[in-house]
């Protein structure tokens, strides 16, 4: 996207990226966009395929148990926020609209690059690397570090320039894709005394479904028929609503923690998305959080190109940290309210229970996480 950003601006970029465009592809992450990110895909021209296939969701449900039954209780989104909404569309179909329109651009992209290093950040940076196995150097005036949180950019800020703020989780995500028909039109986030579910959804073919694990949870030990029942057993509610069950064509475990790295600049470098900033997954802030960063970024770049005021990228940083961490508390507070803890007791089960009470019983409340949810438009 910043690519694609600068690209409109004039601004010539070259992409290197260590994986291979299938790899990129193919990788299955979340698939929920904020309304800021929708509105931006569309501005910029990639929001044709959005338009067609993405699924767009005014509300959501949050599940649990109740002196009368295990409820689902709607928040209407767009009811308590003017409007706004979230789109149901795979990060990985976001990258591969984005590929195209590179592509289409002619600007260049470097797919499989090998030993990849970055230097002279406080100066003119530059990025080596080998691309079947021909070493390649590009010298730049600026350097985007969107290379996730286990990427080389980050690493390469002397570490006295930056500090790092973090916290695991004691759990996982075990997530699968099904050839199911969705039985529910939103998403249903649900807390259950075995642990957190979330059901969530591709397409109208293609359910998605996570369960609250261990984080060394060993894959081998869910078979299908396993994943099955521990499913519908914490989704289930008293009304006979449950997922519907199909073919399980992709399994995972996805790990849980919070990162933040102040600042996200050192010198000539910007760091973007998670090579940034990892929030844990419930309520899927990763991928709109990197859409706000490069937004933000290529305004700012552009003011440097075409009226040399230097204000906007002076300012990235700290914009984007009380962005960060605003999702950073979100992110939190969704984890901490859905997701049972080892080292909780029945006290903590009966406060979360209290609070989702609280939750679906108080506008006030709903609006707040529905504020949250849809997302902060980008700045
Ligand atoms: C999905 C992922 C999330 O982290 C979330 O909170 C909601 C939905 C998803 O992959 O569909």
């Amino acid at each position: 996207m910043l690519g694609h950003l600068l690209h409109l601006r004039g601004i010539d970029s070259v992409i290197v990226e260590d994986r291979s465009q299938e790899h990129v592809i193919e990788r299955v992450r979340a698939g929920v966009l904020e309304q800021g990110t929708v509105d931006l895909m569309r501005e910029v021209g990639v929001g044709d395929r959005l338009d067609r296939e993405g699924l767009r969701h005014e509300g959501i449900y949050v599940a649990f148990d109740e002196p009368r039954g295990r409820v689902r209780h709607r928040i209407d989104m767009a009811g308590l926020t003017g409007g706004r909404a979230i789109t149901v569309y795979g990060q990985n179909e976001v990258v591969k609209d984005l590929i195209a329109v590179r592509v289409a651009s002619g600007r260049p992209v470097f797919w499989d690059a090998e030993q990849v290093t970055v230097g002279d950040l406080d100066r003119q940076p530059r990025i080596r690397f080998l691309v079947h196995g021909e070493a390649q150097e590009v010298v730049c005036d600026y350097l985007a570090g969107c290379d996730g949180s286990h990427g080389i950019c980050r690493p390469s800020i002397p570490s006295r320039h930056v500090q790092l703020y973090e916290r695991t989780y004691p759990f996982a995500w075990l997530g699968i894709l099904a050839r199911a028909a969705p039985s529910s039109t939103e998403l249903v986030y649900s807390l259950h005394e075995r642990g957190f579910a979330l059901f969530s959804m591709r397409s109208p073919e293609v359910t998605r479904l996570y369960l609250q694990c261990a984080p060394d949870e060993d894959l081998q030990a869910w078979s299908d028929d396993r994943i099955w029942s521990e499913l519908k057993t914490r989704l289930r509610t008293s009304d006979g609503w449950e997922p519907n069950e199909g073919e399980i064509t992709q399994k995972a475990v996805t790990p849980m923690r919070s990162l933040v790295a102040e600042p996200m600049r050192y010198g000539r470098l910007f760091l973007a998305g998670d090579a940034a900033h990892v929030v844990p997954p419930t309520g899927a802030k990763g991928l709109n959080l990197a859409m706000a960063d490069v937004c933000r970024l290529a305004n700012a770049l552009a003011a440097v190109y075409e009226r040399r005021d230097e204000s906007a990228l002076d300012a990235y940083s700290e914009r984007g940290l009380r962005r960060t961490w605003r999702a950073q508390r979100f992110s939190w507070w969704m984890t901490s309210m859905l997701h049972r803890s080892d080292s909780g007791n029945a006290f903590d089960h009966k406060r979360q229970l209290a609070e989702l009470e609280y939750l679906v019983s108080s506008r006030a409340a709903m609006t707040s996480l529905a504020e949250n949810y849809v997302g902060i438009p980008l700045d």
